[in-house]
């Protein structure tokens, strides 16, 4: 594993792999054991949109790995000013360990990758979120026990979250049934791939992808980037794309319920279904911090985490 830029590049065993160090980092910081593996590197963290989760996780995350972070907002940076993400990527390589970057134009995270000489983390683009689906992954083994053979459903915009979960669930054996409205689906490149694929389902009915699902997600109607279309978009969602107790009633009777964050309650979610999937949601939230740790230590080389 070089860089993490989308989870259409890991092999089904990285994944697993990584998912399997997040619970096993997790476990230890439980413990109270310190993994201080990356004690003298520097992460970069460049960010062009807002963050809570994605900032907060890396940045503890790798204090807790014995490391430093360092926060790069882009208006701060001469790429704020025009410097060209070719030349930014040469620079920041003399200096850092890895970037993590969040960005919207998936291109831009290729490029820094193509240029620079340390590993990337995609930490969000308008086209995917490898990071989140990551600890979705690690959360649904927590409460499941498997991911083979699961049967997850993402209702509402096909956005980052929802390409990136087609490509996770299938690599990692479950199936996928995904409910958007026309005109809102996800990437088309993304469908091309796996239209045809057995294990997935596209569909504009949300009723028919969470019929029998062990695991429903939702995001958002509108992602950053977005704000302009908010009120088009509420108007195409509203009543129909909303993971409510009607909704649920036709998933398996144990059920759980992923969401990314920041939540619109009573948008994409209602409110008493959130209160009711909350612990889980939340332990999704914190296992950002585990299998990102993990994601460090595979890039980083550190002996005892790569195979
Ligand atoms: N889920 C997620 O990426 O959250 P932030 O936008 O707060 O980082
Ligand atoms: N789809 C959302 C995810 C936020 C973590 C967005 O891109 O804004």
């Amino acid at each position: 594993m070089e860089h993490l830029l989308k989870l259409s590049d890991l092999t089904k065993d990285e994944l697993l792999m990584l998912l399997e160090t997040g619970h096993d980092l997790k476990k230890k910081l439980k413990a109270g054991i310190e993994t201080p593996y990356l004690k003298g590197k520097t992460l970069g963290m460049i960010f062009q949109k807002a963050s809570t989760r994605t900032r907060v996780s890396f940045e503890v995350g790798m204090n807790q790995l014995g490391g430093h972070p360092l926060y790069l907002s882009v208006n701060d940076l001469q790429m704020g000013r025009g410097e060209s993400i070719e030349d930014t990527a040469r620079v920041l390589s003399r200096y850092l360990d890895a970037i993590m970057i969040r960005t919207f134009d998936q291109e831009d995270v290729e490029t820094l990758a193509e240029f620079g000489s340390i590993p990337i983390i995609n930490g969000l683009t308008d086209l995917y979120h490898p990071c989140q689906i990551l600890a979705d992954l690690m959360t649904i083994q927590e409460v499941k026990g498997t991911l083979e053979g699961l049967k997850f459903a993402f209702v509402g915009d096909g956005n980052n979250m929802a390409n990136s979960l087609i490509v996770g669930a299938l690599l990692a054996g479950a199936s996928i049934a995904v409910a958007s409205p026309r005109g809102y689906q996800p990437n088309e490149a993304i469908l091309d791939k796996y239209i045809d694929h057995s294990d997935f389902l596209l569909t504009e009915d949300p009723y028919e992808a969470v019929q029998d699902a062990d695991v429903v997600f939702t995001d958002v109607w509108s992602s950053m980037g977005d704000e302009a279309e908010a009120e088009i978009r509420k108007k195409v969602f509203q009543n129909i794309y909303q993971v409510n107790h009607d909704l649920l009633a036709v998933a398996d009777p144990e059920v759980m319920v992923q969401h990314c964050l920041p939540a619109h309650k009573d948008e994409e979610i209602s409110t008493d279904v959130f209160e009711q999937h909350a612990k889980v949601i939340f332990e999704e939230a914190e296992n950002r911090l585990h299998v990102q740790k993990a994601v460090l230590l595979h890039l980083m080389g550190v002996p005892a985490y790569v195979s």
